[in-house]
């Protein structure tokens, strides 16, 4: 069978079912060559038609193939999406590995959505109880906010949170605030925010600003997170941790 013509407009016999343009046989014998298979046996025969094969029927070999490459493509759907599952996590991991404490805000609005977002986290955080003790204040007015951290930037706004208690003693509700205001810091950071954490400023806040702030006697500030806009060039960056050597033990 090697070597003959096919004339135009053949039919195949039933049993044959494959027409599989070679492309390695067209490159030994330079010129189109087609394969074709019948349930026993296969033999290559010269196709000298120019131009395109017409069409490829499938033969039991090429069903198997095609069996194969339908059961790998749940697998290559797997290979091909797991990079972005990787990317996804490490994005998020990311973040809460690679903040860092804001130390050069720039001016510039924080859109509402954004400021809703970023309390939304303090919202999410997770509490003893579930008892979300904290109350989130969010400071725009410039001049109030600069009371609370002097460097604070038009635009910026200073979130304080605050919860029932001294602030001193109240441990439960200190270390649920606590987890929040990591949350906001977070949150903010993650939408291209700067933001740092303090805690300097809260003994003044709450001896002298709470009325300004709109406290209730008996609540207190805990911490206040700045927020606003970084430039591209900041000066900011993380400051080196401890080795896990020295604060972490497997037991
Ligand atoms: C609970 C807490 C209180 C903080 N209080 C202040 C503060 O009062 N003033 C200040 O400048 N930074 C404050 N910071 C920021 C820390 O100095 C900063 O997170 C730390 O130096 C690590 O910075 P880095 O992540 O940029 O390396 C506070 C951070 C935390 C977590």
């Amino acid at each position: 069978m090697f070597g003959n013509r096919i004339p135009k407009g053949t039919k195949f016999p039933d049993n044959i079912r494959l027409i599989f343009f070679n492309r390695f046989l067209t490159e030994i014998t330079g010129k189109n060559c087609i394969l074709l298979g019948d349930n026993t046996n296969e033999c290559f025969i010269n196709f000298s038609i120019s131009g395109i094969i017409a069409g490829i029927i499938y033969s039991r070999e090429v069903l198997q193939m095609k069996k194969m490459i339908l059961g790998a493509v749940p697998l290559l759907a797997a290979l091909c999406a797991f990079p972005l599952f990787a990317q996804q996590a490490s994005r998020s991991t990311g973040i809460i590995i690679d903040h860092y404490a804001t130390r050069a805000f720039v001016t510039g609005i924080i859109p509402r959505a954004d400021l809703d977002t970023i309390v939304h986290a303090g919202i999410r955080t997770p509490s003893a109880g579930n008892r979300q003790p904290w109350y989130f204040t969010i400071v725009q007015d410039l001049n109030l906010a600069k009371k609370i951290v002097p460097q604070t930037e038009d635009g910026n706004v200073i979130i304080v949170i605050s919860a029932a208690g001294d602030g001193k003693t109240n441990t439960r509700e200190i270390i649920d605030c606590a987890l929040a205001t990591q949350s906001i810091y977070l949150a903010a950071q993650a939408l291209g925010y700067g933001s740092r954490i303090y805690t300097g400023p809260i003994a003044n806040v709450n001896t002298t600003l709470k009325n300004d702030l709109g406290f209730p006697a008996e609540r207190n500030a805990v911490a206040a997170v700045w927020v606003g806009r970084v430039s591209a060039d900041v000066v900011s960056g993380a400051s080196p941790r401890k080795a896990a050597d020295e604060t972490v033990t497997f037991k």
